[in-house]
């Protein structure tokens, strides 16, 4: 089959594209004929701090497409069905390996090209705001990096729950983008102090919730915005790099500081039911995650490189 491998890790250019075997399904695997492969955050991540597992390493954890084989042991589905698929790595080929409980059915009148974005990122966002974050009616959330894949629905969902949503973005046209989604307040975190913004704006007292997508240097004043015994999500660091928490800094706002790593929970019972119902939310026309660009598979690396610098609204997808 056709896909995108690479050896060591690195930048876009460490990315080849061409022939790699077909992957060996098991007695549990879902096999995914792919029409289209939706680029996560954790993609370029990946590439560029994880070490690949096995050589040639095919990233990608998440791709749409219609299901081409089952092992034996699959209860679930058959060739022939609309299905998304997640996995650790392999969604950046033609055939995409899954086991059936990371295999989640997409309803008929719910196109491939807008399923293929959903799970991880409106699935991050729900855990993130009421699975660990326990967000509730009236409270304020910061969302940090909030025109990104994983941003847009943790804003539309958290106003959705009645919340008041604070946002950042790079700059005030992507802020004006992201308030029809249901955002509240935009901080343009290249020019305004994010902290000072979100003391007015709470009258002093801090938000209640942040969710940091960004990591890197801004982490310092999302530390700052939060009120003492707040809730801080350490979600990802889209920024590319990974900051730390001090001991007494842990201690001196009675922070709770929670890791979240949804990849984990996406196998149980609970988050399939959250997967069908965003499913539903997605089809209704509820819930909205725009899709930004498409690039061929074979340019992996000029859509890697437009996902990490080109501040793509929503996500970015390929097609094989
Ligand atoms: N832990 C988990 O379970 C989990 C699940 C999904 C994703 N993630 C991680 O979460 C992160 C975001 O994922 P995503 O899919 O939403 O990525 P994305 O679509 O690429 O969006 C990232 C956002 O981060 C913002 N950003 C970049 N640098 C920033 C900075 N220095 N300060 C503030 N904001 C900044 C960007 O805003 P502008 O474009 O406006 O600059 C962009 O909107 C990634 O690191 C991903 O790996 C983790």
């Amino acid at each position: 089959m056709k896909a995108v491998y690479y050896y060591e890790n690195g930048g876009p250019d460490v990315m080849e594209y061409g022939d790699v075997p077909d992957p060996v399904p098991g007695p549990n695997t879902v096999l995914i004929r792919v029409a289209w492969i939706s680029i996560e955050g954790g993609d370029l991540l990946n590439r560029l701090h994880a070490p690949p597992r096995s050589k040639p390493f095919v990233p990608g954890y998440q791709a749409a497409g219609t299901v081409e084989a089952v092992g034996d042991a699959v209860t679930r589905f058959r060739p022939g069905d609309k299905v998304v698929g997640f996995n650790w790595n392999g969604s950046h080929a033609e055939l995409f390996a899954v086991p059936e409980h990371y295999a989640y059915p997409v309803p008929d009148h719910l196109d491939l090209r807008v399923a293929a974005i959903v799970p991880v990122a409106m699935g991050t966002a729900h855990d993130a705001l009421f699975e660990y974050g326990h967000l509730k009616e009236g409270e304020f959330v910061l969302v940090q990096g909030a025109a990104g894949g994983v941003g847009l629905p943790a804003v539309q969902l958290a106003a959705k729950a009645g919340a008041i949503v604070i946002g950042t973005a790079s700059g005030k046209d992507r802020l004006a983008r992201i308030a029809p989604f249901g955002m509240h307040h935009g901080i343009d975190y290249r020019t305004e102090d994010i902290a000072e913004r979100c003391k007015d704006i709470t009258g002093g007292k801090g938000v209640d919730l942040v969710l940091d997508l960004a990591g890197g240097r801004g982490k310092d004043k999302l530390v700052q915005a939060l009120r003492p015994r707040g809730r801080y999500q350490v979600i990802g660091a889209a920024e590319g790099t990974l900051p730390t928490f001090g001991f007494m800094e842990l201690i001196q706002k009675a922070m709770q500081v929670n890791g979240i790593s949804f990849g984990r929970d996406m196998h149980a019972p609970r988050v399939h039911s959250l997967l069908a119902d965003l499913f539903g939310r997605v089809a209704n026309g509820e819930l909205a995650l725009p899709i930004d660009r498409e690039f061929p598979l074979s340019q992996a690396r000029e859509a890697h490189t437009f996902v990490a610098e080109g501040h793509p609204f929503g996500r970015v997808l390929m097609r094989p």
